[in-house]
């Protein structure tokens, strides 16, 4: 290969609505649905997490994605002109048709660009930066804009205690861009895995081609998610461990050589139970999910910003992005910042 790809920008962007454990906790009551601050805070580690409003058309999927992108643009010093390919990562586009990837280009005016979605739930972050990287690498794009965003709520059961509390809004974006094989700041290496046979662990049954949405089926909440929170937890652990392992053996690197983990931010204790499994102080871990819950798609890019942003990560630092998500989709990035 000619060429790499680096990250030169990223941003992100929450709604403005702040909903907080002890507003879910009176919301879930009003529907005789017990459950508390303690609990949640204890088994997840979130305290509060971000709600669009839809009708805003500021806080639309797209449009939360197009303030990130407009902030990973500034970063990298480029301008919606110089982007080839956007590549959205989303589970709950703002429509089926168009694409989310097409309602932001029209917003930002990139028209040189091509636009597409990619749908791995969580994980889909990773496999749009992974798509960008092999696109960059044969030449034929210079830049994308990659963009993790969703606005879940909407298929959030509010009477399923175990899964509506996990869940909140927002978007990450990063530009990448086309740089040396050999250049010392680039993704160093990747792994994409799914196992389709774990579908049933988090899925939404009706709403696609497959099951219209009836007035008996909205009532029955058949398009909204359905979770099997605990089996997903004993994967995730086991899956993001194995992946951060790989991810450092392939490059001959040992847990010492990792300056950061950026993981998938379901839960704080997933998050604890792989950095210990795989002996990495917490310190080295970034962590977001207290604030804006599990955003999807979201979590890794709008993690990756904030860390950016405040100086955490350096340049010259071996930072590794690892995620699980429905389907499950299972993928990890190594990259030197
Ligand atoms: N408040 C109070 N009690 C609750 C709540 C709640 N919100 N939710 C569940 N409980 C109860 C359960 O009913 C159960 O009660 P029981 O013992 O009387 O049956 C008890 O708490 C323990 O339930 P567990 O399921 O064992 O709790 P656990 O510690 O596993 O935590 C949780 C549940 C938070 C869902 C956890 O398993 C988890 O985070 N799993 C991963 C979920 C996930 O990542 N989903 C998304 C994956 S894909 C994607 O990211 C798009």
């Amino acid at each position: 290969m000619d060429f790499a790809a680096r990250i030169t920008g990223t941003g992100s962007a929450f709604p403005k609505n702040r909903l907080s454990n002890a507003v879910i906790v009176k919301r879930l009551a009003k529907l005789g649905v017990k459950t508390s601050d303690t609990w949640i805070r204890e088994r997840t580690g979130i305290l509060e997490r971000r709600i669009s409003d839809v009708e805003n058309p500021a806080e639309l999927n797209s449009s939360l994605g197009f303030s990130a992108a407009q902030k990973a643009l500034e970063m990298a010093g480029k301008s919606p002109e110089d982007i080839d390919q956007i590549i959205y990562a989303t589970c709950s586009p703002d429509t089926l048709l168009p694409s989310t990837a097409c309602w932001l280009q029209h917003k930002l005016g990139a028209s040189k660009a091509w636009a597409m979605d990619i749908n791995a739930a969580c994980s889909g972050f990773i496999y749009g930066l992974v798509t960008a990287e092999k696109f960059i690498q044969t030449g034929q794009v210079r830049t994308t804009l990659v963009v993790g965003g969703e606005v879940l709520h909407p298929f959030l059961n509010w009477e399923d205690r175990n899964s509506c509390i996990l869940f909140g809004d927002g978007a990450g974006a990063a530009i990448v861009e086309r740089v040396p094989a050999d250049s010392t700041h680039r993704i160093l290496s990747s792994n994409l895995l799914s196992d389709g046979n774990l579908w049933e662990l988090f899925h939404m049954p009706a709403g696609g081609s497959n099951m219209e949405v009836t007035p008996e089926r909205y009532s029955r909440k058949l398009n909204k998610y359905k979770m099997k929170g605990k089996e997903i937890f004993k994967v995730a652990v086991k899956t993001l461990a194995d992946f951060a392992v790989h991810a450092l053996n392939e490059n001959l690197m040992t847990i010492d050589d990792l300056d950061w983990l950026v993981p998938h931010q379901a839960n704080l204790r997933i998050i604890e139970a792989v950095a210990k499994r795989i002996k990495l102080p917490m310190e080295k871990v970034i962590v977001n999910v207290e604030r804006y819950g599990n955003t999807s798609a979201a979590t890794i890019p709008t993690a990756l910003d904030e860390a950016v942003r405040d100086g955490r990560i350096k340049s010259g630092q071996t930072v590794l992005l690892d995620a699980f998500g429905a389907g499950l989709t299972y993928g990890s990035l190594l990259l030197r910042w």
